[in-house]
């Protein structure tokens, strides 16, 4: 719900159960009054003459610093008394930088808002759009509003128009702020590194300013673009909290700054340090959307809001909802050292097990033994591959199998025909010794002649195999942030081009392969955001698929996004990650939470390791639409405890699905309870594995007693609500 009160001058919007509450002050600023609970429309004088008041400038305080450093805003402006860090700096021609930003217009219109060459949420809601102008200059800044009734999601962007003819410089767009009352907050941190991504730690929010972000060029493994701000201690059923995510996949930043009169300022977008962007007369600037979320019902109710958001508004309706490939990935089974024949006895070995899809992993085009050589060369190497591609697919056609396919298409190894032809496509100044990460360089994706390139090499090896699928992998982070056709003056706006060229690449395969899946991958989850889950129903989450440290990399995933873009493959033992060695059962419950598939060589498994599995496979199909559609409770926490345990609900409540897994238990944990969450507690429910039948009511307040197992072992308990 959006409304003007002309009255008051006063936006309200409004979701399932939050306001935000702005209005336009005296001195015609827009001020923020309210974010969170949701309140009532008849609040608006109260919230305006007692709590908006205390900030807000009379008319003859225009020019006065002091109020504008403690007012509420809804887009910190610099050099005019705001001495908070400010959400965009707009560097005019006389090359001053300080703005006054206020109210001019406004328009609610129904449904989203498009951000051009950007992912964002689809449809739906209702958009508030609110020009603000420059005092001093003819720069106009939109921002951008949707809220939907049936979410607690608020989307906001905004636009930076150039009304003028000299172009200005942005030194930094960022694409929200939020002005959070006082509070005792803790900020999450999803931190991680290499196949350890989102590992949640908390932090007191203290005076100044909390930062985090990415320099890499990819929303990273070291930082997901995803804060939480609880009020108090974090709490997976109580307390007030706010989530604010970008929908962006390149370096970003988040700050939190509280200020001496207790607000907390939050905002973000792409990273301001090394942008910088010219905008000339008549030009639009348009940042990436962020979502903002409220909950108060602690960090479950947040997530669920959220994987509700994305997988609704976000994720490709034409697959969100539908059944996932069940596949068998080749790289942990042979790394690049594979022909024909292996390939093809692994198809074989699938086959039986109800596989659905075969995914060749790297190692199948150009001169790609290794990983110093190959990467741009998008033709299969028929030395290796007998036959090329079309005879692994008319293999697995043979045994009932679709065919998808890896590729690493940002790339380039300096020892490839590729670079041999272009060597000015890579990223980096021509003639100056390049970084080098993984024996890789970056392909420049600001340029539309290598992005149109790859493109036409990629749909002709899509189109002529039959590929079903492809894994889209980016293995290294950005260095030089340079492009050789940019101008001088143009090199600060590289790091976000780029971006803009890897989702247009995004956008033209998901438009001339409707029907192609395609799973996304950065080295593991180094690139797991929102952005690319628009064009990518399903993220690979980590390289690291033991049972243990995987169930960690899950949880902290979940905060923000749905099992379902969780892609989990059950791998050998000894982990090749870890060394570690977990029941095969235990993987696969674990895989189970999220799009579930195999990476190891079926062609070594026992008669019995095969049973296994295809029970594994049949009993994954029981339970994949709650994976799709249903509702995650986090009931366990693995990192306080020595228990993990998860539960996905049915929406209507009539099933349910139970992981959990012993971790490093103690001696006398068997008389050990979990309470299970989100059931009807009206309704009884039968425990198919034990046959307790109990109410939900018991079942979440009195808890089932964990099974006896020792460390790393694991059980999955399927609920019925009883007819
Ligand atoms: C990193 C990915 O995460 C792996 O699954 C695999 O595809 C390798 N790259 C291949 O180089």
């Amino acid at each position: 719900m959006i409304l003007y009160d002309k009255q008051n001058r006063a936006f309200v919007l409004g979701g399932k159960n939050y306001s935000y509450l702005m209005h336009v002050n005296a001195c015609g600023f827009l001020q923020n009054l309210h974010y969170g609970s949701k309140t009532e429309i008849g609040d608006l004088g109260y919230l305006i003459s007692h709590i908006g008041s205390k900030y807000a400038p009379v008319k003859s305080d225009l020019n006065m610093d002091c109020l504008f450093d403690v007012m509420p805003s809804e887009c910190g402006s610099y050099g005019r008394g705001d001495f908070r860090e400010p959400t965009v700096v707009i560097e005019r021609a006389d090359g001053a930088s300080m703005s006054r930003l206020r109210y001019a217009s406004h328009k609610i219109t129904n449904g989203v808002y498009n951000i051009p060459g950007l992912p964002h949420a689809r449809s739906g809601g209702q958009t508030l759009e609110i020009t603000l102008k420059d005092d001093f200059s003819p720069v106009e800044v939109v921002l951008k509003y949707t809220a939907w009734d049936e979410y607690d999601v608020l989307s906001r962007a905004t636009e930076i128009r150039n009304a003028g003819k000299e172009s200005v410089k942005l030194n930094k767009a960022f694409s929200f702020c939020a002005e959070l009352p006082e509070a005792e907050y803790k900020m999450l941190r999803l931190h991680g590194s290499w196949a350890m991504e989102r590992m949640p730690e908390w932090n007191s929010v203290a005076h100044g300013v909390a930062r985090i972000q990415s320099l890499r060029g990819a929303s990273s493994h070291q930082m997901n673009p995803l804060t939480v701000l609880f009020d108090g201690e974090p709490s997976e059923r109580t307390g007030e909290c706010y989530g604010f995510m970008l929908v962006y996949s390149g370096s970003f930043a988040i700050t939190a700054e509280k200020t001496y009169f207790g607000y907390t300022r939050v905002q973000g977008g792409i990273n301001d340090i090394g942008f910088r962007w010219e905008l000339g007369g008549g030009e639009s600037f348009y940042t990436p959307q962020a979502l903002l979320c409220y909950s108060e019902q602690g960090m479950g109710e947040l997530s669920r809001a959220y994987s509700d958001f994305l997988r609704e508004r976000i994720i490709d309706p034409a697959f969100v909802n539908k059944r996932r490939p069940i596949v068998i990935n080749n790289w942990e089974a042979t790394y690049f050292d594979f022909d024909a024949e292996k390939l093809k006895s692994i198809i074989d070995a699938a086959a039986p097990l109800g596989i659905d899809t075969f995914v060749l992993d790297d190692g199948w085009f150009g001169k790609r033994d290794g990983d110093t050589s190959g990467l741009g060369d998008w033709l299969v190497n028929e030395k290796k591959l007998k036959g090329g591609l079309k005879a692994v697919a008319e293999h697995c056609g043979k045994r009932g199998l679709k065919l998808g396919l890896w590729f690493e298409p940002e790339m380039i190894s300096e020892d490839s025909d590729l670079y041999r032809a272009h060597p000015d496509w890579a990223v980096g100044k021509l003639g100056q010794e390049p970084v080098r990460s993984r024996n890789q360089l970056v392909l420049d994706f600001t340029r539309k002649d290598v992005v149109d390139y790859i493109f036409g090499v990629m749909s002709d090896v899509i189109k002529n195999n039959g590929i079903s699928y492809v894994k889209w992998d980016m293995n290294r982070p950005m260095t030089e942030f340079y492009s050789n056709t940019l101008s001088a003056d143009r090199q600060g706006e590289f790091a976000h081009r780029y971006i803009l060229g890897v989702y247009s690449l995004a956008e033209r395969l998901t438009a001339a392969f409707p029907d192609l899946f395609m799973e996304g991958c950065a080295g593991g989850g180094g690139r797991f955001d929102a952005g690319m889950l628009y064009y990518f129903p399903q993220f690979w989450t980590s390289d690291d698929t033991d049972a243990f440290q995987r169930a960690l990399i899950q949880w902290g995933t979940s905060v923000g996004y749905p099992v379902s873009a969780m892609s989990c493959h059950v791998s050998v033992c000894p982990n090749h990650q870890t060394g570690r060695t977990t029941p095969l059962s235990t993987r696969g419950n674990i895989a189970s939470l999220g799009a579930f598939g195999y990476e190891l060589d079926l062609t070594k498994l026992s008669d019995e390791e095969k049973r296994d599995i295809k029970r594994q496979i049949l009993d994954y199909k029981r339970i994949d639409a709650l994976v799709l559609n249903g509702d995650l409770y986090r009931l366990i926490d693995p990192f306080g405890d020595k228990w993990f345990a998860e539960m996905i609900v049915s929406k209507d409540k009539t099933e349910a699905y139970v992981v959990g897994e012993r971790l490093r238990g103690v001696p006398n944990d068997i008389t050990r309870r979990i309470k299970l969450d989100g059931l009807d507690p009206d309704r009884n429910y039968t425990v198919e594995e034990s046959g307790v039948t109990a109410s939900g009511k018991s079942l979440m307040r009195i808890g089932l007693v964990l099974p006896s197992l020792a460390d790393y072992e694991s059980f999955a308990w399927h609920l019925k609500a009883v007819k």
